[in-house]
């Protein structure tokens, strides 16, 4: 059989390392597609780049829409990032009924939507396995291997940058700044890095994963998202002596009224599976009705890694350039005419436990004022334990663990202890979730 044309748009870190996995590994990836599949063209920002990967038999252009329109190719593989042009040149691939191959998040988790339904029109596919967590194939865990369950809750690290500040903070007490240039250096975090710290990039994934566990059209817009640069070494200590980790978590939940969908540190049992992925690395813990909880680790950026996944959805196009369009696995995993619009609950309804840091005035009866007001909010504590007093000033920190609550329960209780006049500046709240199979 011929082999199958495609285009990369973009030859970078994730673009090269897909033209050397394809060349490197021809022979296994003909044999489980059933054709060969010939990297035609390329697109470049600069044609004298120096690049990661052999350009030769190539035909490199600047202009990436020449290969959009280009009538001899079968598939094109975004890999430009952004959602401005990386957008107009997926749907302008779609409508000349091109299959498309995409590693970015951004574009999906925005303007999925649109595209799949852009898609759905054409009987093209849009893949995107590489737009979560780089090479854990958890969006093809998610569609196809847990299609039997009714999935309860998702949680996920799925920043590897965020990850790395910490563990490096927890590890070795390096400051925030510090770690983030080194981050920059190995090329894990995004373009504009507050994505990474403020949850952006993260939420985006968390939006892709949801709308796929749960049969929901993409809602990135409704996702709560909380950054990590407020963390100190003083919150790792703190949750370390309560035998818990820090970890940035994406958190998606079927609840009662709606979905959770939210961004924000977490404390998390140390003795989790998941409390465990340090460094870069990703993982995401599924919770689901029948099967129970099943963990998918492993690289979450990087060239080979990433190109690992997409070279795995183009193997997939490959399979289905000859199957009924109606027949292939839906983009969102639920049939598109079957999603439910399931709203978004706000923050305020999430129930969640929480870690607070107080510091009181070291005097009779602070303590008791503090819990009464908790009580008042049926706000119930799991742990207090009062530290030692400040070494300046007559102030103690008092960590303070509650049981479940409705946020906004706890935002009125926090609103009238900070009123307090034994209570000195900010309190220090961090969610924190036990991961339970249940
Ligand atoms: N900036 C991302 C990260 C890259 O740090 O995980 C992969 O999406």
């Amino acid at each position: 059989m011929e082999p199958v044309k495609i285009g990369i748009l973009g030859l970078g870190t994730v673009g090269g390392g897909t033209v050397n996995v394809l060349g490197r590994n021809a022979g296994e990836i003909t044999r489980r597609a059933g054709r060969a599949i010939n990297v035609h063209m390329a697109s470049v920002r600069s044609l004298d780049k120096p690049r990661i990967c052999d350009t030769e038999g190539m035909l490199l252009t600047t202009d990436p829409f020449e290969i959009v329109n280009a009538p001899d190719i079968d598939v094109v593989v975004e890999l430009i990032g952004g959602s401005t042009l990386a957008k107009d040149l997926v749907l302008s691939a779609i409508r000349q009924g091109k299959h498309v191959v995409t590693a970015n998040k951004a574009l999906i988790a925005e303007h999925g939507n649109e595209i799949f339904s852009a898609a759905q029109a054409q009987g093209v596919t849009v893949a995107f396995e590489a737009a979560v967590a780089g090479g854990i194939p958890v969006i093809k865990a998610l569609r196809e291997g847990l299609a039997g369950n009714t999935i309860k809750w998702l949680a996920g690290i799925i920043n590897g940058t965020s990850n790395f500040i910490l563990t490096e903070m927890r590890d070795k007490g390096r400051s925030f700044d510090d770690v983030l240039a080194e981050a920059q250096k190995l090329g894990y975090a995004e373009a504009d890095p507050t994505f990474d710290v403020e949850g952006i990039d993260a939420a985006h994934k968390l939006t892709i994963l949801a709308s796929i566990a749960f049969g929901i059209p993409l809602k990135f817009d409704q996702a709560y998202t909380e950054g990590m640069r407020e963390l100190t070494t003083q919150d790792v200590e703190d949750a370390a002596d309560l035998g818990f980790r820090i970890k940035h978590l994406g958190i998606a939940r079927r609840a009662a009224g709606g979905i959770e969908l939210r961004v924000h540190p977490t404390l998390i049992p140390e003795r989790r599976l998941i409390a465990n992925v340090d460094g870069v690395m990703n993982a995401i813990l599924v919770n689901a009705d029948a099967v129970g909880p099943t963990l998918y680790y492993g690289a979450g950026a990087g060239a080979e890694p990433t190109a690992s996944a997409v070279v795995a959805d183009l193997v997939d196009v490959v399979r289905a350039l000859t199957t009924d369009p109606e027949n292939r696995v839906p983009h969102l995993a639920f049939q598109a005419d079957a999603l439910e619009d399931i709203p978004v609950l706000p923050i305020e309804d999430v129930d969640t436990a929480y870690f607070l840091r107080l510091l009181a005035k070291d005097q009779p009866g602070v303590l008791a004022t503090v819990t009464k007001i908790l009580g008042e909010h049926g706000i119930s504590i799991e742990a207090i334990v009062q530290k030692a007093p400040h070494e300046h000033g007559d102030v103690v920190p008092i960590v303070i663990l509650t049981h479940n609550v409705i946020e906004k329960s706890l935002n009125s209780a926090l609103a009238e202890i900070a009123g307090l006049n034994e209570i000195q500046d900010s309190i220090k709240r961090i969610r924190v979730e036990y991961l339970e199979a249940d």
